[in-house]
């Protein structure tokens, strides 16, 4: 329960799926979470959700793929807390189509927000961690960034790029005391994956859901608590020899 007591966590994309489960677990451990999100609502609703269990959390609006954005984030979480020990660069969208069919747009939309925002919000948030002792940055990646996902080429580049951001930041960042890994997660059933869910099962999401998890040799989908508990785990002193790491929690997917 207190595995985080006087920590201070940025969670990217805390109004949702996994990032939401993420937030609500570090403050139960006694982390003071400032839940940052595109939708103001859902970062109010989460943030409200910590504080009505007794926590300590503040919502903050951003968008990670912005420089100003992610500059400002950082500043209101000092100004809340007046530390920053923990980033979860977890905020991302999906992308649509193959290399032939995939839009420019959505491409640069894809890549700006996963691979470049994670850039983003480590550039300012390093320096705040360092101030403050040191601590983690965790990366969201994707067994995308493992295997060749069909449909999903701008996705799978885009997290390709985390991946190798990663083991450069952990590089970097070891000397200033921050520790950086990345997360794999398998799919897990929130509102980014139902879309491609649905149209794997050629737009019947129960036979998209059935053919994804003939995939998975545990028999399940992920639940985002289990992406928050690998979270928690990077995020402790329990992981205070592990830099540079990639975390592949996927049920056994890519194992076979
Ligand atoms: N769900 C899966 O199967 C799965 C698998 C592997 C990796 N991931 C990754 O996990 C992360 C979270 O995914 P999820 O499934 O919980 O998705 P989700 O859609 O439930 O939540 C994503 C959240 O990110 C926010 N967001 C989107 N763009 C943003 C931006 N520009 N700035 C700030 N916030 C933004 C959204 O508003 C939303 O609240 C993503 O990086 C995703 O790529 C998910």
């Amino acid at each position: 329960m207190d595995r985080l007591s006087d920590k201070v966590a940025i969670v990217t994309g805390g109004g949702s799926g996994i990032g939401r489960a993420t937030a609500l677990l570090l403050a139960d451990e006694g982390a003071r979470v400032a839940v940052a999100d595109l939708s103001a609502e859902a970062a109010q609703t989460v943030a409200g959700d910590i504080t009505k269990a007794g926590g300590d959390a503040v919502p903050v609006t951003v968008d990670v793929s912005s420089s100003g954005d992610a500059a400002a984030m950082v500043d209101q979480t000092m100004d809340a807390f007046g530390a920053l020990h923990i980033l979860y660069n977890n905020a991302g969208v999906d992308s649509s189509g193959d290399v032939v069919d995939g839009d420019e747009d959505d491409w640069d939309r894809c890549l700006g927000v996963n691979a470049k925002g994670t850039f983003l919000c480590s550039k300012f948030a390093a320096p705040a961690i360092e101030s403050s002792g040191g601590g983690a940055i965790i990366n969201q990646g994707s067994v995308a960034a493992l295997v060749g996902v069909p449909n999903f080429a701008a996705y799978c580049a885009a997290k390709g790029a985390v991946v190798s951001l990663t083991r450069s930041m952990a590089v970097d960042l070891a000397s200033r005391r921050i520790r950086v890994n990345c997360i794999c997660p398998g799919t897990v059933f929130t509102p980014l994956m139902e879309p491609m869910l649905a149209a794997r099962g050629g737009g019947d999401l129960d036979k998209g859901l059935e053919l994804t998890i003939a995939k998975y040799p545990v028999g399940r989908l992920g639940e985002p608590e289990d992406i928050a508990r690998v979270a928690l785990f990077l995020a402790s002193d329990d992981a205070a020899f592990v830099t540079g790491s990639i975390y592949t929690a996927d049920g056994g997917m890519t194992a076979q």
